[in-house]
Parts: C-alpha cells; structure tokens; sequence
C-alpha cells in the first residue's frame, strides 16, 4: 500500500516501454482499398480525407507503397461501371475486382496477401447487400450469387475471402462452392457481428453503395445487442470461419473482448470509415491530433483482442514510424 507501493515506478521513460504489454505493429494491420472502373486517376474520398479510391490501373502503384511499409495484406472493394438488380457485375471474370487481383497478383505474388470483400451492396442498383423482392432483402436466392462472387475472386487470385453481407448461411455456401471449384485452402473471414452501424455513412460514399430503400437493420445487427454477436460467431464458426470480425470496433469493444474470449478464434475487427473519419475532421479542426488519435484507438481494438486490425490509417500510421517511438 501507498506510500510503499508507487504505480508511477514504473510509467518513467527508460522503462515505460518495457512494461507495455499491447504492442501494435504493423503486421496487425488490413489496408482497405477501393479500385473504380468509372475513374482513370485517384480521386480523394471527400469524407475520408487521405483515403483514396483508385483505377483499376492504380492499383499496382498503391499495393508497391503499401508493400514497401510492411504492410502484409489488403482488403479490396470494387465501385463498378454498371450496377444492376442482382449485382451481376461482382462476379464477372473481366469486373472490376477480379481485374485489379490479376494485376495486382502478377505484379507482387506472395509478397502481398490480398483478400477480397464479399457483398452485392456496391454491385446492386439498390444498394441492398443481396437481392431484393420489393423491399425486402431475400436471404437464400443470395446465397448462390455470393457463391459464384467468392469463387471469381479466388479464380483470379484473391488469398482469401471476406464476406460482409450478414446472410444467414453465407460462410458454409461460400466454403461449398470455393471447396467445390477445388479451393479447400482459401479461408474465410466472416464479417460475424457486423451491426447496423452509422459509423459506415463516408464507406457508402468511398464504394458508392448507399441503398435507395430502408436501411440495413434487417440482416445487420442492432447495437443494443451482444449476446446475439456471440450466436452469430458460434455459427459462423460452425459453417466453416477462419476468422471472425466484429465490425465497427471502437464502439463494439465490449463485443470484441466478449467474442476473444468465449470463442479463441482468431478475430480481425474494422476501424470503419466514420471512425476514422471523425477523428480526421476533428484534426482538420485543430482539435485533436489525429495522427495519435488513431494509434490509441488502434492499441484500444488490440488491447480488447482483435488479432487483425482493418484500418485506413494504416498507411498513415506507418509513414509516420508509430510503432516504436510512440508508446502511448
Ligand atoms: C459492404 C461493406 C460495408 C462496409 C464494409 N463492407 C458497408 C455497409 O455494410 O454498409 C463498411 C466499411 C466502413 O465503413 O469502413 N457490405
């Protein structure tokens, strides 16, 4: 007991880092990138300062500078030329996704790991994650088109696939129809407890897929609940999961830590776009830092038991060198 005990013994410089016990480093991180068939040079995200959606013929540069920081992986989003009922456009051999693997796979190989999202939500004309029947959402006709999506990425060489859309049953008919086409080692990282979230609000910007009708709290989860993310985890995992995400993060701490714990597994979780998104506005307001801002969030999702960190200040993060000079 104080004065005998001193906390702050500890907390001097010359051995505050020693006595760090979350570390985050840059191989945590996922990288999102957005590739555009609609555009021909970068164009900024106006709600996502720093954060950019490409050409499919940009890709390759963005890839070589997120190799060059040590970055392992990054998720790809596709914004087509044409979107339709059934987003028919997510899994053709010549879209827009599928093209920017191939090139970004010929160019780096093993030295990037690419994964792919898996929704219809930036491919339908309605915006909805899976095909409507007038304003619903239809579970199982979705299913299949998920399927074919999944397989056509892997074909043109993603390493892994992510499902996002909140389908019941989606993770075992992805892994039937990947293991089908004979893709037995691709994993799976499901989008498990992905909550209906405002926190998405500048993505749909980014990947141009907000929805005409409704919302999506009919397939995404409500906030107010946990005990039903571990029930979608459980499930998941049973279909075939090799990594589930909780998805946003910093809001869903208590999730994240819940889901660690009960289920073992390995888990990623998405620092979303208005996460970072309001800490770039407050910085671009002189309010905060947004650079040291976005390490603590970061060290917060790992500290709470995310093994893999989705994030769009990646980047920005490992430019800045955070990872030994900045402990906190
Ligand atoms: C597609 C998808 C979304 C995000 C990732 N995949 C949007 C949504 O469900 O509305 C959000 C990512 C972010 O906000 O950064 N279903």
């Amino acid at each position: 007991m104080f004065p005998i005990t001193r906390m702050r013994r500890l907390r001097s410089t010359k051995i505050k880092q020693m006595m760090q016990e979350t570390k985050l480093d840059v191989s945590d991180f996922v990288y999102p990138l957005f590739v555009d068939e609609n555009i021909t040079r970068p164009v900024e995200v106006a709600s996502m300062p720093g954060v950019f959606r490409l050409p499919v013929d940009g890709v390759v540069s963005e890839v070589r500078e997120v190799c060059e920081l040590g970055i392992p992986a990054v998720i790809l989003f596709g914004v087509p030329r044409d979107k339709d009922e059934n987003g028919t456009h997510a899994w053709g051999n010549d879209d827009v996704v599928q093209r920017a693997v191939r090139q970004v796979k010929a160019e780096f190989g093993d030295d990037i790991y690419v994964i792919t999202d898996v929704c219809l939500c930036e491919y339908t004309n309605h915006g909805h994650c899976g095909v409507t029947q007038g304003e619903q959402i239809l579970n199982d006709p979705t299913l299949e088109l998920l399927g074919k999506t999944a397989v056509s990425q892997v074909a043109s060489g993603a390493d892994m696939v992510a499902p996002s859309g909140m389908m019941d049953g989606m993770v075992q008919a992805i892994r039937r129809s990947l293991d089908m086409e004979g893709y037995t080692d691709v994993p799976i990282m499901s989008y498990a407890a992905k909550y209906a979230s405002n926190f998405y609000g500048p993505f749909r910007d980014a990947a141009d897929s907000s929805y005409t009708f409704g919302d999506r709290s009919t397939y995404q989860m409500n906030p107010a609940n946990s005990d039903e993310a571990l029930r979608e985890v459980e499930l998941d995992i049973a279909e075939g999961a090799d990594i589930v995400m909780v998805k946003p993060a910093l809001p869903y701490l208590d999730v994240l830590y819940r889901i660690k714990q009960q289920f073992q597994m390995p888990t990623a979780a998405y620092h979303v776009s208005g996460e970072y998104s309001m800490i770039k506005a407050a910085a671009q307001l002189g309010w905060l830092d947004d650079k040291r801002t976005m390490y603590e969030s970061l060290i917060a999702i790992k500290r709470a038991g995310a093994d893999i960190i989705i994030t769009y200040a990646a980047k920005q993060l490992c430019l800045n060198n955070y990872f030994s000079s900045n402990s906190g």
